[in-house]
């Protein structure tokens, strides 16, 4: 039995923002209304050569370098997502493709904003059994992209961007301790987002786009949100906790989905804890849904509210609904690259990239060139007639 360890992160913020006064030009809401209900001062945009995957890519890459491993290392690639360009190919085989990572396996998950803590219990388990040894678990959105911007129940909440880790099989106790995820379908209605198929189709032709059904956007019910999220949270970190051995008070850390301060608030009332305990950075970078965890992991590094030996919990929770939490015992210091050491290390992995482009090239080449041989059978056939 392995320990699956966290031993490497990264995120990725696309430069452009979004302040509130910024959306009071769009939408009729204000600054103060904005901050005073949800905690969000500003969010960020992903440019128009930006996607998914490309955002998912540059979380994954420094994933990497601080994990110090190779892109050929690894095994398994998960991106949670509810934002995918395609179907398939899948985000996950994107970003495989974009890292050089050409011995792992790759896909993308649903479950909305729960969908990070889904994927690392995936992974968690997956090295357990030792049916791989590395795995990058990504949560990478553009919410941006499926809002609708005259709604402003909702265009108000959400913003781009990713994040990343790279587990670990180690023989050490450690790393991902405990999981809990569930889910409940009867509210699904709830907090949705249909895809462009969606079914069924009433009718077809110019009616069915003047119906709306075109519309890809999110729609959502915060009242209610509010209310389940509030109560899964509380009692999802219990839960875990509990299964990890431990107690609250062993816990140093929660880093919850951000989604709103006022939720989390909530939690930490029903908890009976301090809110100081959760880790916030809603009010920089909105609900970037699965990517929301990873990029406060990584935030929450930075501010060095994260230190060896401790244990912290991640909790999501969102659309399907899920909810899911983990227990972490954090075991690794932030390593300390020397930038000539960061530099070589991407120049690797400009490398590894370049041995993914080459394949496609040599697949076109051989495509161009090589004509598939009719069979003799049919050859015949033809003559005869
Ligand atoms: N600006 C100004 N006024 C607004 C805005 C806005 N942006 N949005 C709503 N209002 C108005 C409403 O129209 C309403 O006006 P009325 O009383 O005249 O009808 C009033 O403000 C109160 O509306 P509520 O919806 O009751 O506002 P509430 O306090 O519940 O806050 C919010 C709304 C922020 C959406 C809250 O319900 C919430 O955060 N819910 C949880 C949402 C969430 O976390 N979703 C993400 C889940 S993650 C995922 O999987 C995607």
């Amino acid at each position: 039995m392995k320990y699956a360890h966290i031993i490497g992160w990264g995120s990725y913020i696309p430069d452009r923002v979004l302040t509130n006064n910024d959306l009071a030009q769009i939408v009729d809401t204000s600054d103060e209304w904005i901050y005073k209900r949800t905690g969000i001062r500003e969010r960020h945009i992903a440019a128009a050569n930006e996607t998914t995957a490309t955002l998912a890519f540059e979380a994954a890459a420094r994933a990497l370098v601080v994990a110090d491993l190779h892109p050929s290392q690894v095994d398994l690639i998960i991106v949670a997502t509810s934002t995918p360009e395609y179907i398939f190919p899948s985000t996950a085989s994107q970003v495989q493709d974009y890292l050089g990572a050409t011995r792992a396996g790759a896909f993308d998950l649903s479950a909305a904003c729960s969908g990070f803590v889904y994927g690392l219990d995936m992974a968690t388990q997956a090295i357990a059994t030792g049916s791989i040894n590395n795995a990058i678990v990504v949560g990478a959105e553009t919410m941006s992209r499926v809002l609708n911007w005259r709604d402003r129940g909702t265009c108000i909440l959400f913003g781009d961007g990713a994040g990343a880790v790279v587990l670990k099989g180690s023989a050490v106790p450690g790393g991902v301790m405990a999981s809990t995820l569930r889910s409940d379908g009867s509210g699904g209605d709830m907090l949705s987002l249909p895809a462009v198929y969606h079914n069924p189709v009433p009718t077809l032709g110019v009616e069915y786009f003047q119906n709306g059904h075109h519309k890809n956007t999110i729609s959502m019910d915060g009242r209610q949100v509010f209310r389940f999220a509030t109560k899964v949270m509380s009692a999802s970190i219990k839960t875990t906790v509990a299964k990890a051995g431990l107690s609250l008070d062993e816990v140093s850390l929660i880093i919850p989905h951000q989604a709103n301060t006022r939720i989390i608030e909530s939690s930490a009332k029903r908890l009976k804890i301090s809110p100081d305990r959760f880790y916030l950075n809603v009010q920089n970078v909105g609900n970037t849904s699965a990517a929301s965890i990873p990029i406060a992991l990584c935030d929450a590094i930075d501010d060095g509210r994260l230190h060896p030996d401790e244990n912290v919990v991640f909790v999501g929770f969102g659309g399907g609904l899920t909810w899911a939490a983990s227990v972490v015992k954090w075991d690794v210091s932030p390593p300390t690259i020397s930038r000539r050491r960061r530099e070589w290390k991407r120049a690797r992995y400009i490398y590894a990239r370049s041995r993914s482009k080459a394949k496609r090239w040599r697949r076109k080449v051989v495509d161009r060139f090589s004509t598939p041989p009719i069979p003799e059978a049919r050859l015949k056939d033809a003559d005869k007639e």
